[in-house]
């Protein structure tokens, strides 16, 4: 059963997320979605509610299993027994990054294989970073990430 993860910070999830994984699980028996809890960034949301907003988005796929890891991706992924990371690439600009990182995971971990994804175009331009600009500001977010997200985030920035 080939089993892969899908690491990121996921804070929050988006749909451009959603659609990487409605894809990986097309390709692979399951998909171990997996928030860093040290990526070196600071978040809005605690892993736990992170962790909380994927389940609850991803409800209806019965492959996918969210949990959290701390450390290096490739022992999470050796941990879980995934054969490989899948990884998002919206555009060229992500590739540079993406591809250090796969060489670095491989030199770490041969057996481990780095899939990179092309989500739809509709995503291109989305992050995490935009989502959380525009709700804290009250900019509408619910054309691009799921229900239970779009109300976690009123909840970190209520109207004044
Ligand atoms: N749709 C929308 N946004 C997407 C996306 C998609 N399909 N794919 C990526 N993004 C966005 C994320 O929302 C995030 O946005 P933000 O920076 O505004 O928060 C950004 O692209 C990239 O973040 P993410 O995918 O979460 O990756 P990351 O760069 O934060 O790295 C890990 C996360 C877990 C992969 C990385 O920290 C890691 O590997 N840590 C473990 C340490 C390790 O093993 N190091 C050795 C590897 S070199």
């Amino acid at each position: 059963m080939a089993k892969v993860i899908y690491p990121g910070t996921f804070d929050p999830v988006t749909n451009g997320h959603i659609d990487i994984v409605s894809r990986a699980v097309e390709l692979f028996e399951q998909v171990n979605i997996t928030v860093a809890r040290n990526p070196g960034k600071t978040s809005l949301f605690s892993v736990e509610e992170r962790v909380e907003m994927l389940n609850e988005s991803l409800k209806n796929y019965s492959r996918v299993v969210v949990d959290s890891f701390d450390g290096l991706v490739v022992d999470h992924a050796k941990h879980v027994g995934a054969v490989g990371i899948i990884r998002g690439l919206r555009a060229i600009s992500d590739f540079e990054y993406e591809f250090q990182m796969a060489l670095m995971n491989r030199k770490l971990a041969g057996d481990i294989t780095t899939i990179l994804l092309m989500p739809h175009a509709r995503y291109t331009y989305l992050n995490s970073t935009i989502i959380r600009n525009l709700a804290q500001f009250q900019g509408d977010v619910s054309e691009f990430v799921p229900s239970i997200v779009v109300e976690k985030l009123k909840t970190k920035f209520p109207r004044k």
